[in-house]
């Protein structure tokens, strides 16, 4: 196991890499910690869960609502749950989401920390202490940022893992290698899907450098201001495709980051768009896809990063360096039809 220690502002939050959950009852006192997880993962790895007080709530982003928060908080209160808890959200990102929203209101606020058991919430959703839940078809609309106490890495949890949901994790840690890793895109080049499934040392090694390139984006930026909005790579077209086709978060990111490159490719003379797309392929993203540009641009009238007639696109420099640029809404308009 490798401990790492990083200050957040006032606070810092303990990394614990290649860990077993095993190692959680020397951290945790079972009585006064309290485990919410999901009903795919509980029945998965039950004899993880023996001992601890546990609240298993439904699986999937359909329940990262208010009703979920209301079913935890009646758990906790059952369980006699007060301000000196500490609050463990063993699961994706949806558990880790909403693990960390709950500890931030109940009673005012608790400890918490998470086991993430996705690969995406490993290198992702469970880093830089956003947390929330949607309301209705808004994602993540009510939320805070709060810094977890520690997160442990335990990687015999992805033995488990659907092989769609290794693609979404494999979709951000692309993403992290084009906007701000050369070497580990190279790095990627030489691995691949099984390799790192059979592979523990390696899918750990690659874990962590996830953990750490995101976490020093995070730190530089904690209220996404500037450099943050790097992680956005892939995501703006991807948010606008996911939805409108029903596509998963990975499939919809990698289809963004190809177009990124092209965009790159036509607006910075970016040379190496085909690299980037033949990397993805390797991790069984898909690249190419047909949209109607009329409902995808009408969507991105909505999006969070658009200021005024400009879009804030992420862009590839070079591999490993990843930029901000606004584009006008009608030049987009325009290139993502000759594309
Ligand atoms: N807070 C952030 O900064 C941030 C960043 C990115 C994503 N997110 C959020 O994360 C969520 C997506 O995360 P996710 O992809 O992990 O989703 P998820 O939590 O829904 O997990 C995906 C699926 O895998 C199952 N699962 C989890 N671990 C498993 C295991 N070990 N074995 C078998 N099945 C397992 C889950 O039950 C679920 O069905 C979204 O809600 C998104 O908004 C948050
Ligand atoms: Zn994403």
């Amino acid at each position: 196991m490798l401990h790492q220690s990083v200050r957040f502002n006032q606070q810092h939050t303990d990394f614990y890499f290649d860990a077993s959950f095993r190692q959680l009852k020397q951290m945790l006192k079972p009585a006064n910690t309290f485990i919410i997880t999901d009903t795919n993962i509980f029945p998965l790895h039950t004899t993880y869960f023996k001992g601890w007080k546990t609240i298993v709530i439904p699986a999937g982003e359909a329940h990262k609502n208010i009703a979920t928060v209301q079913y935890i908080i009646e758990q906790l209160i059952q369980l006699q749950a007060d301000r000196t808890a500490t609050l463990v959200g063993v699961g994706g990102g949806v558990v880790t989401d909403i693990t960390g929203f709950v500890a931030a209101i109940y009673m005012r606020g608790v400890a918490f920390g998470f086991v993430p058991t996705t690969l995406l919430a490993m290198v992702d959703a469970s880093i830089g202490g956003k947390n929330g839940i949607d309301i209705g078809l808004y994602k993540n609309l009510m939320g805070t940022i709060r810094q977890p106490a520690f997160l442990l890495y335990d990687t015999h949890f992805l033995k488990t893992l659907p092989d769609a949901e290794w693609q979404n994790g494999f979709a951000e840690i692309i993403k992290h290698a084009c906007i701000k890793n050369a070497a580990m895109f190279r790095n990627l080049e030489k691995l691949s899907p099984a390799l790192l499934k059979k592979n523990k040392q390696k899918l750990n090694e690659l874990i962590q450098k996830n953990v750490q390139l995101k976490m020093l984006v995070v730190k530089a930026d904690e209220f996404e201001k500037g450099e943050r909005k790097l992680l956005n790579l892939g995501h703006t077209l991807g948010h606008a495709i996911e939805n409108q086709y029903s596509l998963s978060h990975g499939h919809a990111v990698a289809i963004g980051i190809h177009y990124a490159a092209i965009l790159s490719q036509q607006i910075l003379g970016f040379k190496q768009p085909e690299r980037i797309s033949a990397l993805l392929t390797q991790y069984g993203l898909p690249t190419h896809f047909v949209f109607d540009t009329k409902k995808v641009m009408n969507m991105l009238q909505m999006d969070k990063k658009r200021q005024q007639e400009f879009v804030h696109y992420i862009l590839i420099e070079k591999i490993g360096k990843g930029i901000i640029l606004p584009i006008p809404l009608k030049d987009l308009e325009k290139i993502y039809k000759i594309i």
